[in-house]
Order: structure tokens, then C-alpha cells, then sequence
């Protein structure tokens, strides 16, 4: 069977980890079995490039650090795989799909930051037939809240809690004249929907745009932000009510090498999200 061609949007923490991984076709000695090989590799930064294609055994044949030619770089692969920034998503995501490329997008927060891009890109994939897949990223239970908005959900919530030093550097945190140093117990430093979140908590977008686009919308997800000394990585719990029942989940996310604003867990769903591509059986909704 022919490969699928890759083309990779991004050689940062989460592209690197993707592009590794599909050159040697497994990770830290675990077999994938995508069946998939890279052919475009693209970032702003010539030397992030030039760093991970040492590190890959087939280099790709088009490597690029503009988008210029886009339209002729993209008949080159099958699949677009965008792991750059919510820029990235309207100038590659949109040419991609209009050249009925399947595409993959990470930085999901574009879609509920940038106004009828979510639509825009709804209406051009079923023009074109193309898939679009949104791996659940850094959080976990999205199948149980697809699976519950069929029979009807009545909420969702987020909570996310992060030593308070992760909040360094926050506007929103910073104007409430909040000490971060001096807190030694649990302190909510912000409840409000999900659209509102973003605004203060811009870190916290790919979250909170996963859970809003297979729950139940942007203004009815509640979020709750938490400072809490106890905590030593990010933690993410979602608590979901519907005519199913309850959800509770509680992911607490190991940070990348690469980046530490983003967890290791992203990068995986992404690759989990390429084997459920390739494979003839996919387990979960
Ligand atoms: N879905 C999730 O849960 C989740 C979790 C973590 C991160 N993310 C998102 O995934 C994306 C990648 O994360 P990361 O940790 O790998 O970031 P990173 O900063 O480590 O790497 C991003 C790379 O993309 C490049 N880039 C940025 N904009 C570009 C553009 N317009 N064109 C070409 N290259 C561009 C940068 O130069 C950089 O090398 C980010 O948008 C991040 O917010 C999503």
C-alpha cells in the first residue's frame, strides 16, 4: 500500500516529537506502524529546521521557512499536519483543505479565537471531502463527552490548576494585584466560561477550545483557573453532567523536553491520532 505523505507545519516541542516518530516509525522503541513518510517540513526558523532534520534518517524532500509556493509544496503530501501557532491554521490549514488535503491542527485555540474560521474550515472540507482531524491534545475524556452530547449534556467544567509560579508573568494575575509567592494554600485566581478564559488565560486555549468544540460550546464550558502550591505539573480535571450520568477526569500532564508550556501528552494524541489514521481498526469514539 502506498504511503501516506506527510507535510509538517512547525518543528517546535510537539513537531519535533511527530516527525521522529514518523521517520523511524516508532517512539522510544515502540512500534507505530503509520505507513507514512515525510515529505514537506516548514517553519519560520530556518535553524529549527536545519536541527531536527540532523536528527531524521530520510530527510524530506521540501523544506521551507516561508509560503512561498505553497500551492505546489502542497501537492507533495496527502496530509497537513499543523503544529506551528493560530496563524498557522488560517495561512496553511485553509490552502490545504482547498486542495482537498486531509489536515491535522493542534493549535486548536484558532478555532474558537479567530472568528468563522471554524466554520470556514467546516464548509471547505465538506466541499472537498477532506478530513480534519483535532487530536484531543493535552486533556483527556473528549470521547466520553462526544459520546454524551448525543443523548444531551447539561455541563461542563474545567478546572486547571498550576503551581502559582506557572502564573508568572500573567496580565490578568498581575493587575488583581495577586502575590503569587505568598500563596501556601489553593487560591481560585479565576472562574468564567470558556471564551472568557481565553482572554485572561491564553495559555489555557488548546484546552479550553478542545473541550468546547466536542462538548457543548465556548460560553456554557465553565473554567475555573487554580493556584495551587500542592500541584507540581498542570492539572486538568474535567467533571461533565448529561442524561448519561457523570464524567470526571483528571489528566496531570508531564511538560515536554522542548517546551514546557506544552505537555508531552499533546504531542502523543497527535501520533495516537496519525495511528488511528492509519489502521484498519480504531478503538474509542
Ligand atoms: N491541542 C493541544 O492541547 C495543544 C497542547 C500544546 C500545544 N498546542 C499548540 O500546538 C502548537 C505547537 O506547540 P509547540 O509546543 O510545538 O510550540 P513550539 O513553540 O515549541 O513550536 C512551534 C514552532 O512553529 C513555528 N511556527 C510558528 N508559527 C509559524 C508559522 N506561521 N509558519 C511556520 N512555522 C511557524 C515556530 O517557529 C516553532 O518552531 C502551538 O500553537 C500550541 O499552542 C496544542
Amino acid at each position: 500500500m502506498a504511503k501516506i505523505r506527510v507535510g509538517v507545519i512547525g518543528c517546535g516541542a510537539i513537531g519535533s516529537v511527530i516527525c521522529k516518530a514518523i521517520d523511524a516509525d516508532e517512539v522510544s522503541g515502540r512500534e507505530l506502524k503509520l505507513g507514512m513518510e515525510l515529505k514537506v517540513l516548514i517553519d519560520t526558523h530556518p535553524e529549527r529546521i536545519e536541527e531536527l532534520s540532523k536528527s531524521l534518517r530520510k530527510k524530506p524532500d521540501i523544506i521551507k521557512s516561508d509560503i512561498t509556493g505553497l500551492d505546489e509544496i502542497l501537492e507533495a503530501v496527502d496530509l497537513v499536519i499543523e503544529c506551528a501557532s493560530q496563524a498557522a491554521v488560517r495561512e496553511f490549514v485553509i490552502p490545504a483543505l482547498k486542495k482537498g488535503k486531509d489536515v491535522m491542527i493542534l493549535s486548536v485555540g484558532a478555532l474558537l479565537c479567530d472568528p468563522g474560521l471554524l466554520e470556514e474550515i467546516e464548509r471547505i472540507s465538506k466541499e472537498k471531502r477532506c478530513s480534519v482531524y483535532i487530536p484531543s491534545g493535552a486533556v483527556a475524556g473528549i470521547d466520553g463527552l462526544k459520546s454524551g452530547g448525543i443523548g444531551g449534556m447539561h455541563s461542563v467544567a474545567l478546572t486547571t490548576r498550576k503551581p502559582p509560579l506557572g502564573f508568572e508573568g500573567n496580565e490578568y494575575v498581575r493587575e488583581r494585584g495577586i502575590d503569587l509567592h505568598s500563596i501556601t494554600k489553593e487560591k481560585t485566581l479565576f472562574t468564567g466560561s470558556a471564551r472568557e478564559a481565553v482572554r485572561h488565560f491564553p495559555e489555557n486555549v488548546n484546552v479550553a477550545a478542545s473541550l468546547s468544540i466536542a462538548g457543548i460550546g465556548s460560553e456554557a464550558t465553565r473554567v475555573k483557573i487554580v493556584a495551587d502550591p500542592a500541584a507540581r505539573e498542570n492539572v486538568h480535571e474535567i467533571e461533565a453532567e448529561g442524561e448519561f450520568g457523570k464524567l470526571f477526569v483528571r489528566v496531570e500532564n508531564v511538560p515536554s523536553v522542548a517546551n514546557p508550556k506544552t505537555s508531552y501528552l499533546a504531542a502523543l494524541s497527535a501520533l495516537a491520532t496519525l495511528k488511528r489514521i492509519s489502521s484498519s481498526i480504531r478503538v474509542g469514539t
